[in-house]
Parts: C-alpha cells; sequence; structure tokens
C-alpha cells in the first residue's frame, strides 16, 4: 500500500489526495449501519483517464480499489473491508446534456439525483427512479445498485433508465456501452450487466439515461387500516385488480409508533398500519378517476377515510413522513438492521407475517413497511445493540430465507454487497455463483476491484 500511495501522490495534485484518519474514516462510513471500514487513502477522480491511472498502480501493487459515491448505500457496497485505494467520483458531478428532442440525457457519476430531476423538470421531462435518499445519493450509485424507489412500481428501477455508459475496467480499458438510441439490440446487454453490478466490474464515468415526458398531475393519497395484516390484503386486492398506480407505500404498526414520535405528517389517532398511494398522467380528471377507484377497492377494509393531499404542501409532508422512515424507526431502540426481500405480489401478507412472527420468536420489535405494490418490503429488525445482536443476526438470516422460500429474493433494491453476501448462495444455488465469479474474472483477473463484496469471501 505504501509504494501504491508514493504513485498515488506523484500522479495526482495533493489537494485530490485523502489521506487524513478522520477523512477517511468518514469515506470508509455508508447508511447500512454495518460499521466504518476506511480506505488507505482516497483519491478524489476527475475523469476516466485519471481512474486508470489508478487501476494501473493497484494493479501493479496488488491493491484493492473500492468505488465511492455518496455513501448512502444500504448494503455496504462502498465500504473498504480490504483497505486499498478509495476512488471518489463526488467531483465529477456534472450534467453534461439534457437532450429534450431525444428524450435522453448525459451525467457524470456523482449528480446528486434528485437534482438531476429537479433540472429534468425544467425541460417539461422526468426522470422516475427516485430512492428515497434522492437528496444525497447520486446516479453512479443509482446505477451500481439498480436502485428502485416508490416510483419503481409503476415506471420500474434505475437498469429501465440506463441507454449507456462510459466504464473503466481493472485491465485499463475505457469502455463505451451501450447506447444513445430509445432502442437497440447490438451485441451482449454489457450495460445491464453493468448496472446493479455494485461496483465489482468496473467504475462508471458518465452515463447515458432515457427521460420521460412528465406527467402533468399527480393524485397523493393516505388511508389507514385496523392492522397490517388488513392492509397488506388490501395492497393485493388492488394489484389483483389490474391497477397499478405509480407509488403504492405499506407502513406498518411499528413503523406508525416511530411516525408518532415527531415526523411531520400525524396519522390518525389509533391508525395501526396505513397506505400510501399516488397516481399520475397527463388528464387530470382520469387522475382522480384512478384514484377514486383505487380508494374503492381499499376502503371496505379501512379504518378511516382515505385523505387525499389536498395541496403541495400536504402531500410534501405524507411523503416526508415516508422519506425519512429509515431515520425515524432508529428512535424506537438503539440499532436496526435493514432488509430489503421482495416477493411475488401474491404473498405480500404472508411475508408481512412471517417477519412479525420472526421478531416474535428471537424477542424482537421489528417493522415491515416500504415498496409493497412491488413486493419489496423493508423489513427492520430493531435491537438494542451488542448483546441482542446475536438474535437481531438470526433473525435477519430467517427473514431473507423466508423470503427466497416465498419465491422472492433476499435484495429489491439495495444490492447485496457486504450485508447480504453470505445469503446469495441460498437464492441462487453455487453454479450460477461460480459463474458470476468467473464473469467477474473477465473484467476483473486479479480481484482488486471491491474485493469481499456481492460473494462470499473465498
Ligand atoms: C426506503 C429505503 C430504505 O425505501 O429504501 O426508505
Ligand atoms: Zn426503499
Amino acid at each position: 500500500m505504501d509504494a501504491a500511495a508514493g504513485e498515488l501522490r506523484a500522479a495526482f495534485p495533493a489537494g485530490r489526495l485523502v489521506f487524513e484518519s478522520e477523512r477517511l474514516a468518514e469515506y470508509g462510513k455508508d447508511e447500512s449501519d454495518l460499521g466504518t471500514f476506511p480506505p488507505g487513502v482516497v483519491v478524489q477522480v476527475d475523469s476516466a483517464e485519471e481512474v486508470r491511472t489508478i487501476f494501473a498502480i493497484a494493479s501493479r501493487h496488488r491493491v484493492p480499489v473500492v468505488p465511492i459515491a455518496a455513501r448512502s448505500g444500504k448494503s455496504g457496497g462502498s465500504l473498504a473491508i480490504h483497505g486499498g485505494i478509495g476512488v471518489s467520483v463526488e467531483r465529477m458531478n456534472r450534467i453534461l446534456d439534457i437532450r429534450p428532442g431525444d428524450l435522453t440525457a448525459q451525467v457524470q457519476p456523482g449528480v446528486i439525483t434528485g437534482a438531476f430531476q429537479a433540472e429534468v423538470e425544467k425541460h417539461g421531462l422526468f426522470y422516475p427512479p427516485d430512492p428515497n435518499s434522492l437528496d444525497l445519493c447520486s446516479i453512479g450509485g443509482n446505477v451500481a445498485e439498480n436502485a428502485g424507489g416508490p416510483r419503481a412500481l409503476k415506471y420500474g428501477v434505475t437498469r429501465e433508465y440506463v441507454l449507456g455508459l462510459e466504464v473503466v475496467v481493472p485491465t485499463g480499458e475505457v469502455l463505451r456501452l451501450g447506447r444513445q438510441t430509445i432502442k437497440g439490440v447490438a451485441g451482449y446487454d454489457l450495460t445491464a450487466l453493468f448496472v446493479g453490478s455494485e461496483g465489482t466490474l468496473g467504475i462508471v464515468t458518465e452515463v447515458t439515461l432515457k427521460l420521460l415526458p412528465r406527467p402533468r398531475h399527480v393524485a397523493t393519497a393516505l388511508v389507514c387500516f385496523p392492522d397490517v395484516d388488513t392492509a397488506a390484503r388490501a395492497v393485493s386486492r388492488v394489484l389483483a385488480e389490474g391497477v397499478i398506480p405509480r407509488c403504492l407505500e405499506l407502513i406498518d404498526d411499528v413503523s406508525v409508533q416511530a411516525i408518532a414520535r415527531g415526523s411531520p405528517f400525524q396519522l390518525p389517532v389509533g391508525a395501526g398500519a396505513a397506505l400510501l398511494f399516488e397516481t399520475d398522467g397527463n388528464d387530470e380528471e382520469q387522475v382522480f378517476a384512478e384514484m377514486a377507484r383505487v380508494a374503492g377497492m381499499v376502503q371496505g377494509s379501512a379504518s378511516g377515510e382515505v385523505i387525499v393531499a389536498q395541496n403541495e404542501a400536504q402531500r410534501r409532508d405524507i411523503w416526508e413522513t415516508r422519506k425519512y422512515l429509515s431515520v425515524a424507526l432508529k428512535t424506537l431502540a438503539a440499532a436496526k438492521l435493514s432488509e430489503d426481500v421482495a416477493v411475488p405480489r401474491s404473498r405480500i401478507p404472508e411475508m408481512v407475517a412471517r417477519c412479525r412472527e420472526i421478531g416474535r420468536a428471537h424477542g424482537l420489535l421489528v417493522a415491515t413497511y416500504g415498496h409493497a405494490g412491488d413486493g419489496n418490503l423493508h423489513c427492520n429488525v430493531l435491537f438494542d445493540g451488542d448483546r441482542e445482536r446475536p438474535a437481531a443476526d438470526a433473525a435477519v438470516a430467517e427473514v431473507l430465507r423466508a423470503a427466497v422460500d416465498l419465491g422472492g429474493t433476499i435484495t429489491g433494491e439495495h444490492g447485496v454487497g457486504l450485508a447480504k453476501r453470505d445469503f446469495l448462495e441460498y437464492e441462487q444455488g453455487a453454479e450460477v455463483i461460480a459463474l458470476e465469479r468467473r464473469v467477474k474474472a473477465v473484467f476483473d483477473p486479479l480481484g482488486i476491484l471491491n474485493p469481499g463484496k456481492m460473494f462470499p469471501e473465498s
């Protein structure tokens, strides 16, 4: 590492290298609650060419390279668990081009997702992927994790919007993958392979994104239920009727408790669970008609009226309450492990019940909330610190296995990373993992890029 650091000092201006331990510790954290794993040095890169230089140095000295974006990840993908060189793309934060005529945009990986959305909206355009961390997270991280969000129900996840990428691979090539056109089927879909590869195959230095025209009308509503099982069954009922709102979010009883402790929007007293849903389109009447249809389907089992947001401020309050739920839950216990399993839609009520039973069996509080409409549930195991940690780990393992047993997946949007690497085999089997390891070796024969992520440590 010392020899590699010496070469980095010669190749980069001092102002773009971080060596101080306090700052390195900041680069060694994310939102996964897995701990602090600082790199030995961080380089704030400006270009693909600079990433190439770093790979050359790292290859010579067999030093790990860890891509770092906005550090809002939930699965530990950017944690430097084996030290090495952290490659931060924070300076590569320019929107290079927005092309309304093509409905595409070109951006650098460090662009903040929410800022990008606001910018395209000025042109009457729409970038749907909306991870709840959108004020902090960046497009590069979203591409690495194939991030989702509430609107994924109607609009799909990040992969649906990535047309092309510029990536640098550890062997040193700067590759332009994909296309600038909306359609295109030439060659293997390597773009899709890189989206969601969790920084294990290459480092993205430019992204071409697909945009949509911005829907002119949005309606947001919230409805409460006596308990979470009733709410979960209402979700299944809506989807079985063939209505796909743009969002359909579940808030369970434990989440209701967290919200009561000071979120901007207070749920009606006595609510045991809630659903937040949203419809959109260009025709206002149609948007409200769809909302009324959903309301009609859930009202029978609800514990009160459907509350429709009357203005932008109320809409914002409802969403802030949902957006910061992950943070609000931290007020209920000293620590939490937050999962993002996804199950087939028909199994949502079963998965919700399983999470609760698992919590009960381990004597732990478990909150289950999230993007219920697409079966993607944030099961959060709350615990009191070191003493309860083994029970929390055991509960998480059972939650992940339960999701797979119901025909689902261990991660719907946060990625495997460090958090779930020991469970990938349970979902995919040893043969598939062996093949995936061979794919990685094609791009990264020395195994220097983000080692110890996604796959169990070998
Ligand atoms: C959310 C994050 C945790 O949906 O994915 O709140
Ligand atoms: Zn989520």
